[in-house]
């Protein structure tokens, strides 16, 4: 049996590819996904978490979340996925979502898991803060809280911040301070997961279910990043669940980090220190991945799926 693991994501093209991988890899028992809006509203990335969650068999629950940060308003990238969240690609609706919120979700399942939880956070992180602020002994309760966030250099939401930080950078630093042992997989690292046209279509090569269909054509429909050379798209949120399964694909390094919550032009900046020089939150910060190794583990786990 695979570790006890939630997932919390805003689907968004690149979680539909990281909810598929989960779903192919049985070293994750995956107990429950929880959703927030982000890179679209819940309104959109509720269905998408519930239609993905229908590529497969026996999907666990989905839950509703947030659908604004702790303040302010998200800032939607229909750009990057699509005004659907999902570049376009039509799926059965799936399971309906569950009314029980993501929050309350969030803390029976850490209260009811009897071993430690992996927690993954593919989105703004507020329903992840929410549920640890009400609760905050929970936190003892998650083996490895690995979130796809931040950026030590350039952003991609602003010059000085990554999107799922600058959507909640309140809810990020209420998460850091809570004290789980965190893995931070920011866009240096998630820049070396280059979905190419050449990988995408080796990917599309590994089988003919429709859950591998499906991400392939989730994928090809994110425009190349010109902020990576415009050759490909980063699979960000993949990254992350990754992790949780083979992190001998990544090196790490211990860093410390504060979030930037002031109104000005840094907002949501993460102020990643990797050479100890002191204050901030501890972190695991995933630094280089084998990006071969990384593609051959999402082509082999997806086509695994039906
Ligand atoms: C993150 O932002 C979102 O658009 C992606 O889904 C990913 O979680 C990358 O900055
Ligand atoms: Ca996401």
């Amino acid at each position: 049996m695979g570790s006890p693991t939630l997932i919390d994501c805003d689907p968004g093209t690149d979680d539909a590819l990281a909810l598929l991988l989960a779903f192919g890899s049985p070293e994750l028992d995956l107990r429950a996904i929880t959703v927030v809006g982000g890179n679209l509203g819940l309104d959109r990335t509720l269905p998408n978490a519930c239609a993905v969650a229908g590529l497969i068999a026996a999907p666990p629950a989905v839950h509703p979340g947030a659908d604004r940060p702790l303040l302010g308003a998200f800032t939607p990238e229909p750009r990057v996925h699509g005004a659907d969240g999902l570049g376009g690609v039509r799926l059965s609706a799936g399971p309906a979502p569950r009314a029980e919120l993501a929050a309350d979700a969030i803390r029976g399942h850490l209260r009811a898991s009897p071993t430690p939880m992996t927690v993954i956070g593919l989105g703004p992180a507020t329903n992840l803060a929410l549920a640890l602020a009400t609760e905050p002994a929970l936190a003892a309760r998650i083996g490895t809280l690995i979130l796809m966030t931040g950026a030590w250099g350039e952003g991609n939401a602003t010059p000085a911040a990554e999107f799922n930080a600058f959507n909640d950078p309140e809810a990020l630093a209420i998460l850091l301070a809570a004290g789980a042992p965190t893995v931070l997989v920011g866009l240096e690292l998630t820049a070396q997961a280059l979905a190419t046209p050449a990988r995408l279509a080796s990917l599309r090569a590994r089988g003919t279910g429709q859950a591998l269909a499906a991400a392939c054509d989730i994928q090809a429909s994110v425009p190349a990043s010109a902020r990576l050379g415009g050759v490909g798209a980063a699979l960000h949120d993949p990254c992350a669940v990754a992790y949780a399964i083979r992190p001998d694909l990544f090196t790490t390094r211990a860093a410390r980090v504060t979030v930037d919550l002031g109104p000005g032009p840094s907002r949501g900046r993460t102020v990643i220190d990797r050479w100890g020089r002191g204050g901030g939150a501890p972190v695991t910060l995933a630094e280089t991945l084998d990006a071969d190794g990384f593609f051959a583990l999402l082509g082999e786990r997806l086509a695994r799926l039906p």
